[in-house]
């Protein structure tokens, strides 16, 4: 019997609920599939924090390391501020295992209110790679100032050449095997220098791939393509901020927030990579038991996929897919009126 060990850290407001709905689904397909999942539970969080001062323990870090993979909810509540949360947890793990891709696929989803919604699947499908260990995402900076009328915050990007050149190779690999298509997202009218230094390491790497079609765009301009010619678009590579912020129009695009997955990659496999959808904690809904599992859901389909359960994984898949378009698993940010427990049932049912 195949076992994994997984270290679940359901987070704060509705990671938990998600979370919930998740282990539900992946618990059956490892049942249908013939493997283990053996769950170990944190309660590392907001909470946590207020009680005790930090959001997990001292050797949190180390107590994570011995699992296969690591399922996060979202951390980062009202009550406590979000550089503590997200520097408290989130960003040390997905530096401390070097998971430097972040990996947010996308696609039409069956029954979305997407302005895209005529486009076929086919056409909205793509796949953003998106720095996750450095760039603007940096602890260099500051205030000064304060109280004064010259108050200032300064804000230092770190990119290195090692750091550039292993997420741009890692983007060639995935377009390699999907489209042979693959567009750089950067800022690169020479105003900021960090983004000509990241295109001339992406015109050297692409000479390692003659046989992907490698282009480079200016974010701006590519975020309105995105919206308008998406079938342009398959694999997109960007920095951390960037990266961030398409994966968020990506969704949007797609099915919503509720509907996206992303995974935190340590590409040599040395320590755990972490899933985790690309929503946070969303206060505004937490508690009403509304929330879309969708994203935690298709995380965990990720999370399959990279413990080497490609049967299990498409199963979940195709089993959301199976529930949204029957109609039994859509919530109210997807048009439907299931709960986040329904919306769960119904996809775990569709696993078989
Ligand atoms: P958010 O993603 O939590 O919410 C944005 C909007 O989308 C809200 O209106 C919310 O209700 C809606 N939404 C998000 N997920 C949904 C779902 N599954 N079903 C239905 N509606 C959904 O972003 P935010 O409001 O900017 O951040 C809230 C908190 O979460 C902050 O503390 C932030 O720092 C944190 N956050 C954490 C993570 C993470 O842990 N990975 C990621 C993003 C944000
Ligand atoms: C995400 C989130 C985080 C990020 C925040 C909460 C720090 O927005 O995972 O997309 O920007 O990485
Ligand atoms: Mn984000």
């Amino acid at each position: 019997q195949r076992d994994y060990r997984i270290a679940s850290i359901p987070g704060d407001g509705i990671g938990v609920d998600v979370v919930a709905e998740a282990r539900k689904v992946l618990d059956r397909a490892a049942a249908r599939y013939g493997f283990g999942l053996e769950w170990t539970e944190f309660d590392w969080s907001c909470e946590r924090y207020s009680r005790t001062g930090t959001m997990m323990p001292e050797d949190g870090i180390e107590r994570l390391s011995v699992f296969d993979a690591i399922f996060l909810g979202a951390v980062g509540f009202p009550g406590v501020p979000d550089h503590v949360s997200l520097w408290g947890l989130l960003i040390p793990v997905r530096r401390a295992f070097a998971q430097y891709v972040n990996l947010r696929p996308v696609r039409l989803l069956p029954g979305t209110s997407s302005v895209l919604k005529d486009r076929t699947a086919e056409e909205l499908d793509m796949v953003i790679v998106r720095e996750n260990s450095e760039g603007e995402y940096s602890e260099l900076g500051g205030r000064h100032g304060s109280g004064h009328p010259g108050e200032f915050a300064l804000q230092e990007s770190v990119f290195t050449r090692v750091g550039v050149e292993r997420i741009i190779r890692y983007a060639f690999e995935l377009a390699g095997t999907r489209s042979g298509r693959l567009v750089s997202a950067t800022k690169s009218n020479g105003i900021i220098h960090t983004m000509p230094f990241w295109d001339e390491i992406f015109a050297e790497v692409a000479a390692d791939y003659p046989e992907v079609g490698a282009e480079q765009c200016h974010i701006d301009a590519l975020a309105a393509r995105m919206v308008q010619h998406p079938d342009r678009i398959d694999v997109v590579v960007g920095s951390n901020l960037f990266g961030d912020i398409l994966s968020d129009l990506a969704a949007a695009i797609t099915g919503g927030l509720g509907m996206a997955p992303s995974g935190n990659i340590n590409p040599p496999g040395e320590y755990p990579s972490m899933f985790e959808a690309v929503h946070g904690s969303a206060p505004d809904i937490a508690g009403k038991g509304i929330a879309n599992p969708v994203a935690q859901i298709l995380a965990g389909a990720m999370m399959l996929e990279h413990l080497g359960e490609h049967a299990a994984a498409r199963a979940v898949s195709g089993a959301v897919e199976t529930a949204l378009a029957a109609g039994e698993a859509a919530t109210p940010d997807f048009g439907g009126h299931a709960t986040t427990t329904e919306s769960g049932t119904a996809i775990a049912e569709a696993v078989g």
